[in-house]
């Protein structure tokens, strides 16, 4: 395994030197609801255009880039998302990913890399803007970038895309140890470390103001002010 692990790894150096993640053409190559691995399988629980349901716990995951969703697929399938016995969406998305072949994975990827991003919701009336810019500006800029489209050299993931409910319970999860805590588990650890002082407000200021990212808020000027 190691081996496949360190091939995984150049493999997403190689990207990362390319610059921004590719994008993606769907397969099918219509306008049509997507098909293959994605329609057969995914879009049972994320929706026919990888919109996500609310009441299924599962996120929006259409236009994330190939390599996050990869990523966090084969994350699911070895156990380093998905573990925790309190976990129950995540480890919904464990059950799937071990059903789920290396060829299934990456054509999926594909097919919702290429699906139109569905934004997070814009926050709602009297959400004050300017201290949540400014903690995203110091806090959590340096990795997702300041439009929130992640990083791939960083491993982050976009966080535009997410549904606030989904945002706020990864924070969640992060800071009580349900994700990212494994041994190993480097990228998930850099969360982990970020989220272990936030308050239940903190991390419901950061959901609420990515969806101000998601339309266009530009945090850059706040940075250390
Ligand atoms: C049985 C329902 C179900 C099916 C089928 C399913 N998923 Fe999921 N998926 C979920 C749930 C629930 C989550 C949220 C897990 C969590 O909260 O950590 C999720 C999370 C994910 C994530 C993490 C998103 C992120 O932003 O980190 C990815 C990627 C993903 N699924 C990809 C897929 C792919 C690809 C398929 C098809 C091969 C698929 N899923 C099929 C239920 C499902
Ligand atoms: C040191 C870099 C770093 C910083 C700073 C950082 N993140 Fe992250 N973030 C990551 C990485 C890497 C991941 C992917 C973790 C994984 O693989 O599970 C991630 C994942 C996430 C996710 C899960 C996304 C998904 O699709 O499931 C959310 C939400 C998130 N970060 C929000 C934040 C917020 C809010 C802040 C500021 C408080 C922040 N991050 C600061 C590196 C960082």
């Amino acid at each position: 395994m190691k081996w496949l692990a360190s091939a995984f790894g150049s493999f997403l150096l190689f990207l990362g030197a390319c610059g921004e993640a590719p994008v993606a053409k769907n397969p099918a190559g219509s306008e049509a609801a997507p098909g293959g691995s994605f329609a057969q399988i995914c879009a049972a629980c994320h929706g026919p255009n990888g919109e996500g349901k609310e009441e299924l716990h599962s996120p929006s995951i259409a236009g994330l880039p190939v390599w996050y969703v990869e990523e966090q697929v084969k994350k699911f399938r070895a156990g380093t998302r998905g573990f925790h016995p309190e976990d129950l969406p995540g480890q919904q998305m464990r059950a799937i990913s071990l059903t789920l072949t290396e060829a299934q994975i990456s054509e999926a990827a594909v097919t919702i890399a290429a699906l139109p991003i569905r934004l997070s919701e814009p926050p709602p009336a009297g959400f004050d803007l300017e201290t949540a810019r400014y903690s995203y500006a110091n806090d959590c800029m340096e990795c997702h970038r300041y439009n929130g489209k992640g990083e791939i050299v960083f491993h982050s993931a976009q966080l535009i895309s997410l549904n606030r409910s989904y945002l706020r319970r990864q924070l969640q999860n992060f800071r009580s140890g349900r994700r990212g805590a494994t041994v190993g588990d480097r990228y998930g650890a850099k969360m982990v470390e970020k989220t272990k002082n936030l308050t239940d407000d903190e991390i419901e200021r950061f959901a609420t103001y990515i969806g101000a990212l998601a339309h266009s808020d530009d945090p850059r000027g706040a940075r250390e002010k």
